[in-house]
């Protein structure tokens, strides 16, 4: 198969996850609740995937990195920390619903700041008008999950800082790709998934949290500490990790990590986007193929959207779906973004690649294509 699915979730992983995973059922017990050995074992893999997170993203306090269950439930901590019911927030015109839909859920008042696709200068210019003093977060998306752009968040958390304003970054789809530095953009919190860039295991997800931030529980329920009282604990992590951990998810989720550190920074997104290049050249070849392409490349990840004119995205996604060829088409729970393009009553068709895709399967895709009939 030509797996071209990465943005929902990576499918080849490093070796070391899955192999971790199963030491892990048979190994590892639960971190912080007991002191014999598979609980203390337990604890050193949870500590050590906090820390290599940690490292990553350059935040300073380990404790600060909280294990959830996707980046939904990440982003839903920060959001449901940060925003009261009827709040005015403001987002960007590339927010996937795991943002809008809670945002909507707690009855906010949501200012979209919108820019023509691929360009940050009206992006730029839109935040800079709707962030105001009266607005109690901006929730903002580091990669477009439809179309690969990279908004230019350092801009963004400049302009949030300078406004005080906290910022919640959703990052997943630049968590393990495209570096994030806590420490340089000041951000309130990062959600993400563990099972994307990091090429951890599904049912992971991270949360990272500034230091000295305010939290409220999603969920309540035993920690292994401050066990005779009644309300949760004050101090990070056990304040938003109720209830058992997914030792086998944070033992591949670490092996996950230590495989995009030992790469470098960089050079999966680099190997990315000359995919991405590629498959927007070739496939721009072809007649009645509109890919959506940044003009300058550094401004987009491994995530490429196109459309065929004539053809149903859902019926080209069946067709290469049945030619062994992976792909997702339609709205990708992201109609923002397609309001932002244009492309709100069509869908795309999108492609998307992790570090272990090749050229070949990119030519591959585009023969494929080439053969649907009009
Ligand atoms: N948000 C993921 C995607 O875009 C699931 O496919």
């Amino acid at each position: 198969m030509v797996y071209l699915d990465s943005a929902a979730t990576t499918l080849q992983k490093p070796p070391a996850v899955a192999r971790a995973m199963a030491q892990a059922v048979n190994h590892l017990a639960s971190p912080g609740r007991g002191g014999h050995r598979p609980a203390m074992e337990a604890a050193e893999i949870a500590f050590d995937c906090r820390q290599a997170a940690a490292e990553l993203f350059h935040l300073s306090d380990p404790e600060n990195v909280i294990f959830t269950l996707n980046a939904t439930h990440a982003l839903n901590l920060a959001i449901k920390s940060l925003v009261k019911p009827g709040d005015t927030v403001v987002t960007s015109g590339y927010e996937h619903n795991a943002v809008t839909r809670p945002l909507a859920a707690l009855g906010c008042q949501i200012k979209v700041a919108r820019g023509a696709l691929f360009e940050p200068g009206e992006l730029l210019t839109a935040f800079d008008r709707l962030v105001t003093p009266e607005v109690s977060c901006v929730v903002c998306t580091h990669v477009s999950n439809v179309f690969g752009y990279i908004l230019p968040i350092k801009e963004i958390a400049g302009l949030c800082r300078a406004r005080k304003v906290p910022l919640i970054l959703d990052a997943s789809q630049s968590a393990g790709a495209v570096p994030i530095r806590m420490d340089e953009l000041g951000c309130a919190f990062v959600g993400m998934p563990g099972h994307k860039g990091l090429y951890g295991p599904q049912g992971t997800g991270l949360l990272l949290v500034e230091a000295g931030r305010m939290t409220e529980p999603l969920l309540e329920g035993g920690t292994g500490s401050l066990s005779a009282r009644q309300d949760m604990p004050d101090f990070l992590p056990d304040r938003l990790e109720a209830g058992t951990h997914n030792m086998p998810g944070i033992a591949g989720l670490l092996e996950g990590i230590r495989y995009v550190q030992a790469q470098g920074e960089g050079k999966i997104l680099r190997h990315e986007q000359a995919l991405t290049a590629l498959a927007a050249r070739e496939l721009g070849r072809l007649p009645g193929v509109t890919a959506y392409s940044a003009r300058r490349p550094e401004t987009q990840s491994g995530v490429l959207s196109f459309v065929m004119e004539g053809i149903d995205c859902e019926e080209v996604g069946e067709w290469l779906g049945e030619r062994d060829i992976a792909v997702r088409a339609g709205l990708h729970c992201a109609p923002y973004a397609h309001e932002t393009a244009g492309t709100l009553e069509t869908g795309t068709v999108r492609i998307s690649f992790s570090g272990f895709n090749t050229p070949a399967e990119v030519m591959k895709l585009v023969s494929v294509v080439a053969q649907m009939k009009r």
